[in-house]
């Protein structure tokens, strides 16, 4: 399994706050099965990609020793996007996930998506031939109050994640496993942040996953996790997608 969204770096974002603790997560990614590991910490843009590449570089090389055997690693960040002050093309693709023309979005999470927002991320697509991945659908409000929106984002280029805690809390586990069904989740990742507070939980997710019978939908999105490592810009993997409504929920 890839986790594609992680924040086990230490030390350089909310994530783990130590060497200590960002081995424990990756001994727990092992434990379950995870076989490849994107660092994803946040940036806010308060630095310059500069700056951040260069602090990321630096907590990647404390944790090396602590890569579990056989496990690949490798960096992206989690670049938060509003539609306001927005951090510039030229950086948002030096901080895309190594090896990929792929970028990791995170949008806002209370309030309602602006034209203006949307307008930012299709001018992105269009000005850098790069690939969104519009991280943890499942939390926010406007993905869950407008699924349609999603269908949109599809449409438009980006590509969807979903954290595997979406599949196991009961407020998200139906939108979650709607979403597999209609083909529109192409990455899961962790999220892991701490060994105990936001630890890895992709075993238990593929548990529910099988049990709701979705798992190949869940390998559909190994599938397509491999491919954007490998390097290949994917657009609608899947093909055709619904336009999805709040009553396939
Ligand atoms: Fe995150």
């Amino acid at each position: 399994m890839i986790d594609i969204h992680t924040h086990i770096l230490p030390n350089i974002d909310d994530g783990a706050d130590s060497v200590s603790a960002a081995s424990e997560l990756l001994r727990m990614e092992a434990e379950q099965g995870v076989k490849e590991v994107v660092f994803t910490p946040h940036y806010y843009g308060t630095t310059t990609a500069e700056k951040f590449l260069a602090l990321r570089e630096t907590a990647k090389k404390s944790i090396e020793e602590y890569i579990p055997r056989g496990m690949k690693v490798r960096s992206g960040a989690e670049i938060l996007l509003t539609g306001v002050n927005d951090p510039t093309d030229e950086t948002i693709c030096a901080l895309a996930i190594e090896g990929t023309k792929c970028v990791m979005f995170e949008l806002p999470f209370a309030s309602h998506w602006s034209e203006h927002l949307l307008d930012r991320i299709s001018d992105f697509i269009a000005e850098t031939g790069y690939t969104p991945i519009i991280a943890h659908v499942e939390r926010y409000t406007e993905a869950l109050d407008n699924p349609s929106i999603i269908t949109y984002l599809v449409q438009m280029g980006c590509l969807i994640q979903l954290n595997t805690h979406a599949f196991l809390e009961k407020s998200t586990r139906r939108f979650a496993l709607a979403l597999m069904k209609h083909g529109l989740v192409h990455c899961i990742g962790t999220d892991a942040h701490d060994p105990e507070k936001r630890a890895p939980e992709y075993a238990e997710a593929r548990e529910v996953i099988r049990k709701k019978k979705r798992i190949d939908e869940f390998t559909n999105v190994q599938w397509c996790m491999k491919k954007i490592l490998a390097g290949e810009a994917l657009r609608n993997p899947y093909g055709q997608v619904k336009k999805i409504g709040k009553y396939y929920f």
